[in-house]
């Protein structure tokens, strides 16, 4: 089995519907009856819509041992599918709005990574995340947590939600503060917003890495550019199938960005939403555009060399490639 590395998974979004009653009912927590569909699965229909039934569906993670359980869950499954490293979004805001405090949220998520790892060998990562819709001061807060209770786990600063709020700029205070603490960034960006929304977040964030970053497509300067400053895209092919932003992972730029000399990773985005796994990604884009394993494993080498993660511990994992 081909290893697998990944660099953009929210673990809100690996939860799965099954996992998320189970909480809800240990919990005594009521869940909203339109997160699910009358087969079970996550109920939404667009990009906007499945951000509020991811809302609705982490609402049920209510404690430290739910965020373990959570962690647990979903890197047993990613490591049957022969991945070695995840590095996974947290959200400080999911966890706030039931009432789950910073340090909570982290040690369930810590707890996780350490079972996972004793049991079945995967290595995780942290990257802390603001949601862009909530606003940049709260997006401050967040950062000021990251900065003020460092942990070994957290190995960087990220941004997701709704790529149509605010400006890349409003968020520079908190993606400063974390870059001058020494920690590295990413943002969603070229997801749901055009290649003007990735020339936005190189121009006023210090990233070196781009969540999707897939619709820099449309600007072939952009494209040379992302190449020549080496900046990662995570990109997440059945993600963007799923939301409606490609027909088919055959009409998917991954290999249009990897042709043209994009350094380009392969990740999983919120894998019950849009019904795929990190294996799946990786084999669907193999059969897409006919990768050799040796193609397959440079990508992994690529998510290892951009992952955030300590230098010794990526000597580690690119040895078991
Ligand atoms: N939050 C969770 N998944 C997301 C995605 N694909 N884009 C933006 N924000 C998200
Ligand atoms: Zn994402």
């Amino acid at each position: 089995m081909i290893k697998k590395a990944e660099l953009h998974v929210h673990l809100e979004g690996t939860a799965t519907p099954l996992l998320v009653k189970q909480m809800a009912e240990r919990n005594g927590a009521e869940l909203d009856p339109t997160t699910f569909a009358s087969d079970g699965e996550y109920r939404w229909s667009d990009f906007w819509e499945f951000l509020k039934c991811y809302d609705k569906a982490a609402a049920a993670i209510r404690s430290r041992d739910d965020y373990k359980t959570v962690t647990y869950d979903y890197l047993k499954r990613a490591a049957a599918e022969g991945t070695i490293y995840v590095e996974t979004f947290s959200s400080p805001d999911h966890a706030a709005s039931v009432g789950i405090s910073y340090e909570d949220h982290l040690m369930g998520i810590a707890d996780g990574i350490d079972a996972a790892r004793e049991e079945f060998g995967i290595e995780c990562r942290i990257i802390v995340t603001c949601v862009r819709h909530l606003g940049p001061e709260k997006a401050l807060e967040v950062a000021k947590k990251v900065v003020s209770t460092p942990h070994p786990y957290v190995v960087g600063f990220g941004m997701g939600g709704d790529e149509a709020q605010f400006h890349p700029k409003d968020f520079a205070p908190a993606f400063d503060l974390i870059h001058e603490a020494g920690l590295p960034t990413t943002n969603h960006a070229g997801e749901f917003g055009g290649p003007q929304s990735i020339r936005d977040t190189l121009t006023h964030l210090p990233v070196t890495r781009i969540g999707h970053g897939v619709r820099s497509i449309e600007d072939p300067d952009l494209v040379r550019e992302l190449a020549e400053r080496k900046i990662v895209l995570e990109v997440c092919p059945g993600s963007n199938v799923s939301t409606g932003l490609y027909p088919s992972v055959k009409d998917h730029p991954i290999d249009a960005l990897k042709k043209a000399g994009c350094i380009v990773t392969i990740s999983s985005d919120d894998p019950p939403f849009f019904h795929t796994s990190i294996g799946q990604e990786y084999d669907r884009t193999q059969e897409a555009f006919g990768y050799s394993d040796d193609e397959m494993r440079t990508i992994t080498r690529n998510s290892i060399q951009a992952a955030f993660c300590e230098d010794s511990l990526k000597e580690k994992l690119l040895a078991k490639i």
